[in-house]
């Protein structure tokens, strides 16, 4: 069979009345000048785990090439990711079982891994930004975001213990508060307080749009919370088939007092990234999330894909969709990278 040409067959060149779109692709010169988006160091927030004691680096299982680190290593990693120009860290407990129970009480204690780790990183590295997590998970022994009572994460009192833990947070260092439990209300309740104890300064980065999501699996291994969760935390968290009730929550956050919003997970999540930038034109930030990084390496550790070039073009892709910058685990070896 030989197909046939069209009677008349109109070239390439009437086809595309000339308007040939990869004249500009066809030289490196020619390709950067007409690119439209960029990764840099400073789009770059690097999410790191604390544990107590001293000297300790432990493996991730799921995520090769990230450690959970004693308050001493922590600071030695602040002090790379300064030097590396990393603008901020993200930081998020394992907490001994012994110190978790029903109310994730000891994220009110001011010595808690959390804020001493705040402490000694902004002695040793004042240039830093630290962001902190305002969320019960870690805290407790049911490994829920909030006060779990008769089977419900109760809002209202969640709210409260959140609050006075951000301002602990404040206290002790932390530039951003970054509560990610999706209770109702915890940004207005946050900014008041942080207010009202002399935290005008300190910013809120909303994890505005966190979504129920499987891809999650490898953070809970990392903080000690995948064995212990009953249940899921769909009442609390949004639905992932939703994008109009995001925009709803990111409007809400933003009227209470957000300073910034964060999208979560962040490749599956393009869509929503980009109508939040597109709605609200404020800073946007997406969280690469423990399973997108886990799925990465696993398939470059298995040679299906060139990691390193899978993860240089996921960031950008949350770039081009709107982010103004990622908090990835990849933070550290993006920015050597990028310095060539
Ligand atoms: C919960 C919290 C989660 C993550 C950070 N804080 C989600 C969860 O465990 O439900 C996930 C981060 C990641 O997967 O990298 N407050």
């Amino acid at each position: 069979f030989t197909p046939a040409k069209p009677a008349g067959a109109r070239s390439v060149d009437e086809i595309t009345a000339s308007r040939r779109l990869r004249r500009m692709r066809k030289a490196d010169w020619s390709r950067r000048l007409v690119r439209e988006n960029s990764l840099s160091v400073n789009d770059l927030i690097w999410p790191i785990f604390i544990i107590e004691g001293k000297d300790r680096r432990e493996p991730v299982d799921a995520m090769p090439g990230v450690f959970r680190l004693s308050v001493d290593q922590a600071v030695k990693e602040a002090e790379r990711a300064a030097k590396l120009g990393i603008p901020a860290l993200a930081t998020f407990p394992k907490v001994e079982m012994g110190l978790r129970d029903r109310t994730g009480a000891a994220i009110l204690d001011p010595d808690n891994v959390i804020n001493r780790a705040t402490r000694a990183i902004k002695e040793a590295v004042p240039e830093i930004g630290i962001i902190t997590d305002a969320a019960l998970d870690p805290f407790t022994d049911h490994g829920h975001d909030g006060i779990l009572r008769d089977g419900i994460i109760v809002n209202d009192e969640t709210v409260e213990q959140v609050t006075a833990a951000a301002v602990l947070q404040a206290a002790s260092g932390s530039d951003i508060i970054a509560p990610s439990d999706m209770m109702d209300g915890r940004i207005g309740a946050i900014r008041d307080a942080l207010d009202a104890n002399g935290f005008q300064d300190v910013a809120i980065m909303s994890y505005a749009t966190k979504f129920h999501s499987a891809f999650y699996g490898p953070y809970r291994d990392a903080i000690g919370t995948a064995g212990l969760l009953k249940g899921d935390k769909q009442t609390y968290y949004l639905d992932h088939a939703n994008s109009d009730e995001a925009v709803r929550e990111a409007e809400q956050d933003l009227a209470e007092g957000a300073d910034m919003l964060m999208v979560k997970p962040g490749l599956p999540y393009l869509d929503i990234v980009r109508r939040l930038k597109d709605e609200f034109a404020m800073p946007t930030f997406a969280y690469q999330v423990s399973g997108e990084y886990a799925m990465v390496k696993a398939a470059s550790a298995n040679g299906w894909i060139d990691g390193e070039k899978v993860m240089l073009e996921s960031l950008l892709a949350l770039k081009r969709a709107g982010c103004d910058g990622v908090l990835t685990y990849f933070a550290p070896q993006v920015a050597e990278v990028l310095k060539g």
